[in-house]
């Protein structure tokens, strides 16, 4: 991965103290107490309006079977709806609270897998062990896009773009197989 931009360690790391500690409170105030919902929803929705995923195409595919990793998963139903449909996920976001959130959802009796904290720019995650990397406003919108990018990036023959339509009005997902 190249290691050109990464920026000043101070300052990266104030960037993401800030983060969070922003997504610390969102959770005391907002997505700890949807998560039993978000976990328990039948159907993949997609951005602010929650547009269901059959209507739009399905835009991951078949999921079943593929190693995935999310980045910034928050409290991680997204990856919870894929480990229902045969994905192996791996949860990855900075934010002690919401992985508290993840895993009481998990011990409440939702799809188990590994969940890492971790932000999306320093992945612990050995190279090349996934085959979709998925970002529902998560490292797309929070983390460093000069240094999370690469470290998702599969080799460009495999790069495959959202097919998300634009009228969604909201930041799609972010693919890449
Ligand atoms: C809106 S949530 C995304 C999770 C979920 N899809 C949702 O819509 O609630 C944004 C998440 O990004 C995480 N985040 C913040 N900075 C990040 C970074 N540098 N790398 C990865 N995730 C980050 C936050 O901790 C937060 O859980």
């Amino acid at each position: 991965m190249p290691r050109d931009h990464a920026p000043d360690p101070a300052q990266r790391s104030d960037s993401s103290s800030a983060n969070v500690a922003q997504w610390t409170r969102m959770n005391r105030e907002h997505t700890d107490s949807r998560a039993q919902e978000q976990w328990a929803a039948e159907e993949i929705t997609w951005g602010v309006f929650g547009v269901p995923d059959r209507t739009i195409g399905l835009p991951l595919g078949e999921v079943a079977g593929l190693d995935i990793v999310e980045l910034g998963c928050g409290t991680a139903y997204s990856s919870a709806w894929l480990a229902r449909r045969g994905g192996r996920p791996v949860g990855v976001d900075p934010t002690p609270a919401q992985l508290e959130t993840a895993r009481r959802m998990q011990a409440r009796g939702g799809p188990q897998f590994p969940l890492l904290q971790a932000p999306a720019e320093r992945v612990p995650l050995p190279d090349a062990s996934f085959e979709l990397a998925l970002s529902e406003y998560g490292a797309s919108l929070w983390a460093d896009p000069k240094l999370w990018v690469p470290e998702a990036s599969a080799p460009p023959s495999t790069w495959r773009p959202p097919r998300l339509p634009d009228e969604l009005g909201a930041a799609p997902p972010l693919l890449a197989r």
